[in-house]
This record gives structure tokens, sequence and C-alpha cells, in this order.
């Protein structure tokens, strides 16, 4: 509910303005004068000021000045209430930061058009703000999500190079580096081709490819970093092991890579992780990414497809919410669809669909 602050030395006056609003969904305040009208901003947050002009003490428009020159104050939209009409009192008005005026005696319907194109202003500014407030969150979650790979590979390579380092454990720590980088360039591919994607300007790259070689190809990478949480990650193929159909296969590739990336990270150790493919009676693909995990909540099953939506949150892991806005991104330009169901007994199962023809 939007919420407006009248003020007036004038009670009778904010009696009229109530009852003119009274049909309206609006939470209204009331000042008596400029000082008090300034002291209660705090308390009342408004998203709209209804201010008189002629007042004693503090007059309307020093009101308006000072308002306005407060940083956290100067996005609320100030309507003038003037008896005032001649053009240079108007212009008075607006050059002290005033955002619209109205004339006394005050007309209903003028006055309820004039609140609500100001509330809609308002409402424009206030989305602004949420979004840039987003879009600054993110960037620090990504800086920081960038950064954690980025040590580990450093630590990794600084372990390597020490001469003390046992030899039987440098396997074992190529490979941790190995991971690491792999996260890093995943989630900079992400970033980098969902602004593209977005952009409009993509265009999918579609050539016939054999899907059994893309997942083979997907698997065997993420095979090391699955082997450090002593998961198993295997494939189920069909025998028509050469079908080819046409897609971006860089992106498609992509795609696996997340959806692998995610079945990993959220899954227990010990656990199995199968990307199973079957080519329908209707000649559709049909690749499922089958894992043992958390799983994921009903009510969250299409929101975790969103930009930014990270689900369950979920404790020593990153999670940013690209990687499925990514995913669905590309399948839906393919043509094709992409959802989670439940495994049974437990766990998520991602499903893509593509049409074979
Ligand atoms: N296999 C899964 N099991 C359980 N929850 C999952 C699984 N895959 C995704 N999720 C949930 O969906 C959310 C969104 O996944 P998404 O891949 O878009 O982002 P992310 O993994 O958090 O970050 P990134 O952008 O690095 O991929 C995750 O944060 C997680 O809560
Ligand atoms: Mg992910």
């Amino acid at each position: 509910m939007y919420s407006i602050l009248v003020v007036d030395d004038e009670p009778d006056n904010f009696d009229v303005i109530e009852t003119f609003l009274s049909n309206q969904d609006y939470q209204l305040y009331y000042a008596a004068n400029g000082q008090e009208a300034i002291d209660s901003l705090d308390t009342y947050n408004p998203d709209l000021i209804l201010l008189d002009v002629m007042m004693p003490g503090i007059d309307g428009i020093e009101v308006c000045q000072q308002i306005k020159t407060i940083s956290k104050w100067q996005a609320i939209p100030i309507i003038m209430v003037t008896a005032l009409s001649s053009k240079s009192d108007l212009a008075r008005c607006l050059n002290t930061g005033a955002n619209d005026f109205i004339s006394k005696p005050v007309n209903a319907v003028e006055l309820r058009a004039r609140i609500e194109s100001m509330l809609r202003m308002k409402q424009q500014y206030d989305d602004l703000q949420t979004l840039l407030k987003l879009r600054e969150d993110m960037v620090k979650m990504v800086v920081h999500d960038l950064r954690n790979p980025l040590m580990g590979i450093f630590l990794g390579l600084e372990l390597l190079l020490s001469k003390d380092y046992p030899q039987e454990k440098q396997n074992r720590k190529l490979a941790q580096v190995y991971s690491s980088a792999q996260a890093l360039q995943l989630l900079i591919d992400d970033l980098l081709q969902v602004a593209l994607l977005e952009s409009g300007k993509f265009r999918l790259n579609l050539t016939a490819v054999t899907l059994c070689t893309l997942i083979q190809s997907a698997t065997s990478n993420f095979k090391a970093i699955a082997a450090q949480k002593n998961q198993s990650l295997v494939s189920q193929l069909p025998e028509e092991f050469s079908r080819a159909i046409l897609v971006d296969a860089t992106m498609m590739h992509r795609v696996l890579d997340n959806l692998l990336s995610n079945a990993i990270k959220f899954s227990p150790r010990n656990s199995q992780i199968v990307v199973k493919l079957e080519f329908t009676t209707f000649g559709d693909a049909k690749i499922q990414v089958i894992d043992s995990g958390p799983g994921v909540p009903d009510a969250l099953q299409q929101k975790i497809f969103e930009k930014y939506e990270i689900g369950t949150l979920m404790s020593d892991v990153s999670q940013i919410g690209l990687g499925l806005a990514f995913c669905k991104m590309v399948v839906e330009a393919h043509g094709g669809k992409i959802c989670v169901r439940n495994n049974q007994p437990q766990g998520a199962i991602f499903e893509i669909t593509l049409s074979g023809c």
C-alpha cells in the first residue's frame, strides 16, 4: 500500500483530501507544519508528499527545498498544493524541485490523477533501485565465486612447485587444480554466454551431432571432479550410438557441463550420477542427468531455471543461479524443453528433450 504524507497547517484541508481519497487504497499521514513534516519522514517513509505552500513558520517552498537536498528523500515526489496562480509563483514551486502542483480549491478528479501519475513514477524509480541493488549484490557474489577457484589454483600450483611436495600426492593435487580451473571456466562462460543470448545477437551453429559422443566427452571431463567426492559418473547410451541430430555442439556441451557440475556439487560423497540418453518413438532425443542428492522441492522446480534463482540455500557450495538459466536459454533456442523432476527414492532428474528432425 502506498503512503502519502499531507502537510497543511489547516486540519480541515487534510479532512477534504482524506475524503477525496477515501476510495483509494492509500495510507495517509498528516503533518501540521513544515518542521513536523521533515521530522516525520523517517517514521512514515512516504511514497508521496502533498505539500501546502502557504504555511506559518517554514513555508512549503522552503520545506520542499530542504527535502530535495537530502539524498535519501530526493526521490519522493512532491506535489505542491497552492492557492498561488501566477505563472511565476508556479515556476518558483517547480524550481525548488517540486514534481508537480495542484491549485486550491483542490478538485477530487485532478487530485487522484496527479497522485496516481506521481506514484507510477515513484514505483518505476523504486523498481530500478531494486534492480540496481540486485546487480550490485550479484557482481559482489560473482567476483567472490571467481576468486575461490582462482585461489585454489594458485594454492595448488604453489604446492606443486615446492621442492618438498611428495611425488605420490602430485596427481591428486593436479586433479584439484584442474577442477578449480574448470569451475572458473564454466562460470566465466556462463556469464558471457547468458549476456550474449540476452542481447539477441546470438546465432546457433547447428551441425549434425552424435549426442552419444557429446555425452561421453562431457562425462569424461567431469570424471576427475566426481572422483574427488568419490562419486561415480556413468553414462547409459542407446544402441543407436551414431544417431545424429542437429544441435549447436559447443552450446549443448556447455549445457551438459552445467548439469553435471550441479549434480556433482549438490550430491553427497559416494553417490552415483547417471547420464542417460534415449531416442523416443517420435524420434526425439531425451537426455537425463540423474542424481541422488537433496533433489529440488516441487515449489522451486520452475523457479530455479530463472536467472540468479538459487532455490534452497545449501552450505559449503557456490550458488550463483546462472547455470540453469543458461541451460534453459540454450535448450529453448533449439526448440527443446528442459525440466526437473524428482528421482526415487531421492534426488533430481534434469531432463532435456530435443526434437529429432
Ligand atoms: N542436481 C541438483 N540437485 C539439487 N538442487 C539443484 C541441482 N541443480 C540445481 N539445483 C538448485 O538449483 C539452483 C540453481 O542452479 P544453477 O545451476 O542455475 O545455479 P548454481 O549452481 O547455484 O550456480 P552456477 O551459476 O554456478 O551454476 C541451485 O543453486 C540449487 O539450489
Ligand atoms: Mg549450476
